[in-house]
């Protein structure tokens, strides 16, 4: 092999798949790294797939030798809020000790970018108009929200330490699937709202509840800023080409920087279905924070990046759309 290739890890995916199917479709050399533990086969389109773990230094000291891999993308992690509160030491081992061992071969084979998935949950309870801003404070209320806080300050610390430049990107709360109906998010046991709500729609699901109508925001249930799938794959792939033109190291959310209720995303998904769910009121969730929306300007004015499915309606759309089409042909079966 001549050209050097980017790694992908959690290439299989929800948000790994969706840019790697970009970088893919844009003639990148990929290659994919992905455990399968909650990734599907089906979802890599593009290049190979190793199956294997970000924690094996062997294998990983392997593929970067293999593929001449000098640009890692590292999705691979867990990511469900209540889970990481009730299992807090898979949430350490998986994310941030995992993580701390590929950057520790990343080093010692002088890979040369890397591109984080953190979250918006570094951020723990915003103060004031809970408005998160790139520089806000760090708090996280999750060990979730701890183990991908903890990596980024590995990744600052290597950089600083190395060549190796990053952008770390503080996804808000994706969703969605690829317009074209190629791939979507495919996770058995979801928790997404979103997901959780199309899956309602198709009949997968009796009924949905409402985590929590007690929070201190305008209707009593949490806000989020969602963000399509397809944008948050496209800002990798500008960060990617931001870091390839020199950029400098750079920490950015990625989110559309307004918020909604979890009513008003159940009504838009009702919307858009036609048809009402049967919607039942509960107490909180473990680890939830009342609001999380992004500050975004930074990424735009960094990246130049461009979204272009800022629109509930379009993201409940493509979801309900694919969990139509999981039902008549699922994976991992
Ligand atoms: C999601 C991400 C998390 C990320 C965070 C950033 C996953 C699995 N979770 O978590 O990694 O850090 O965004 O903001 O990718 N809700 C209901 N009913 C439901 C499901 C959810 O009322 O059936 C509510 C929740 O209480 C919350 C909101 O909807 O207020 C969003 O929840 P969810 O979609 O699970 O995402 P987060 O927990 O915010």
């Amino acid at each position: 092999m001549s050209e050097s290739s980017i790694l992908i890890t959690g290439g299989a995916g929800y948000i790994g798949s969706h840019t790697a199917r970009q970088l893919g479709a844009a003639g990148r050399r990929i290659v994919t790294l992905d455990n399968l533990s909650t990734g599907f086969r089906e979802a890599v389109l593009y290049g190979d797939l190793i199956e294997g773990d970000t924690g094996d230094p062997e294998l990983v000291s392997q593929l970067l030798h293999d593929y001449q891999v000098d640009t890692v993308l590292h999705f691979a992690a867990h990511t469900i809020v209540p889970e990481s509160v009730e299992k807090p030491l898979k949430y350490y081992r998986n994310n941030t000790c995992n993580t701390r061992n590929l950057l520790e071969c990343c080093a010692e084979a002088g890979v040369r970018h890397f591109v984080f998935s953190s979250t918006a949950a570094v951020y723990g309870i915003p103060e004031g108009d809970a408005i998160c801003a790139e520089d806000s404070p760090t708090a996280p209320i999750n060990p979730y929200g701890a183990s991908k806080l903890m990596s980024e300050q590995m990744i600052r610390d290597l950089d600083k330490a190395s060549d190796m430049r990053h952008v770390i990107l503080r996804y808000f709360n994706v969703a969605g699937s690829d317009p074209e109906g190629r791939i979507g998010q495919s996770t058995k046991q979801a928790t997404l709202l979103i997901k959780v709500a199309a899956e309602a729609a198709v009949g997968k699901r009796d009924t949905l509840y409402i985590f929590g109508t007690d929070f201190p925001t305008p209707d009593g249930t949490g806000v989020r800023d969602y963000i399509h799938v397809e944008d948050l794959a496209t800002a990798h792939v500008d960060a990617l080409r931001y870091l390839e033109n020199g950029g400098e190291s750079t920490t950015l959310n990625v989110g559309y920087g307004h918020g909604y209720s979890v009513r008003e995303v159940l009504e838009t998904v009702q919307k858009v279905h036609g048809a009402p769910l049967n919607i039942v009121e509960r107490e909180r969730r473990a680890g939830d924070p009342p609001s999380l929306v992004a500050s975004a300007e930074r990424i735009r004015e960094t990246l130049g990046w461009k979204p272009r499915y800022d629109d509930l309606e379009a993201i409940a759309a493509h979801s309900i759309a694919w969990e139509r089409k999981l039902m008549a042909s699922p994976w991992g079966e």
